[in-house]
């Protein structure tokens, strides 16, 4: 499997943090926030990786990450995504990379305690076909994408519901065979101008191709300056990425 990480959009949530710099550059207690994703996947045993960067700062990551071999990577390969034209937009741009193997896409802002190894041992197990999502119980389950479950099943998902039909959010950690990019394709922009992966989800699941996992450990994103805070303070207090 290979990995792709989303570290485009402007950040805009955090200015002025993110006017001279890109988000996924900030740190995260000890370390760049990119490194988090990073070793998220190399933790599940990835090493060949796509990074999806934008904005003015984008030449940074090369000098950050050089060519990934303190990660221990095989590739680090980088693209840049022009505008923001929201996750699935950023996704797109990963189809010749992937060149018809299935993909773990991490977003780059979101941090986890512990790993996904468990959720790509279930993803194989369905033969890396279709999708996987790994959802978290969460207090705030409206700044997220949200499952609605009947009879124990996901019937669909809902991006950031006034009103949650559950206590979940689709973490930003995504397993998903070549078809994604085919319903890339028939996506069309949200409310909020974007091309949103909730709805690239939704396609997985009305063709009955969905799976998910529950992620054990703490997770947050690190999008808004409470996040942010939040993400500091765990990392320095537990630790993240733990294997
Ligand atoms: O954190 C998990 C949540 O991430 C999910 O529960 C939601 O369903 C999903 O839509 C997303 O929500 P956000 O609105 O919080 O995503 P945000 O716009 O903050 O983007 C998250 C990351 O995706 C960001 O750190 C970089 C990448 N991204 C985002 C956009 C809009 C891109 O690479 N390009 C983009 O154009």
């Amino acid at each position: 499997m290979k990995g792709v990480i989303l570290a485009g959009g402007t950040g805009s949530r955090l200015y002025p943090l993110t006017r001279v710099t890109n988000k996924h550059l900030l740190p995260i207690y000890d370390r760049p926030m990119v490194f988090h994703p990073i070793q998220t996947l190399v933790n599940a045993g990835i090493t060949d990786i796509l990074l999806v960067t934008g904005g003015q700062n984008a030449g940074d990551f090369l000098r950050l990450l050089g060519n990934g071999k303190d990660f221990g990577l095989k590739h680090i390969n980088y693209t840049y995504q022009e505008g923001e034209g929201g996750i699935a937009d950023a996704l797109r741009l990963s189809e010749h990379f992937a060149d018809g193997q299935p993909v773990c896409v991490v977003l780059g802002d979101n941090i986890i305690e512990n790993n996904v190894v468990a959720a790509r041992a279930a993803f194989e197990k369905q033969g890396c076909v279709g999708g996987h999502i790994i959802l978290k119980e969460v207090p705030d389950p409206q700044r997220f994408g949200v499952p609605v479950f009947e009879d124990g099943r996901i019937v669909r998902i809902e991006e950031k519901p006034q009103d949650p039909k559950s206590s979940y959010a689709v973490i930003g950690i995504y397993m998903y065979d070549a078809t994604v990019f085919d319903y890339i394709r028939r996506l069309k922009p949200s409310g909020r101008g974007e091309l949103e992966i909730t709805d690239v989800n939704n396609f997985y699941l009305e063709d009955g191709r969905l799976s998910y996992s529950l992620l054990d450990g703490w997770w947050t994103d690190a999008g808004t300056f409470e996040s942010l805070l939040r993400a500091n303070a765990l990392a320095a207090e537990t630790g993240a990425n733990k294997l």
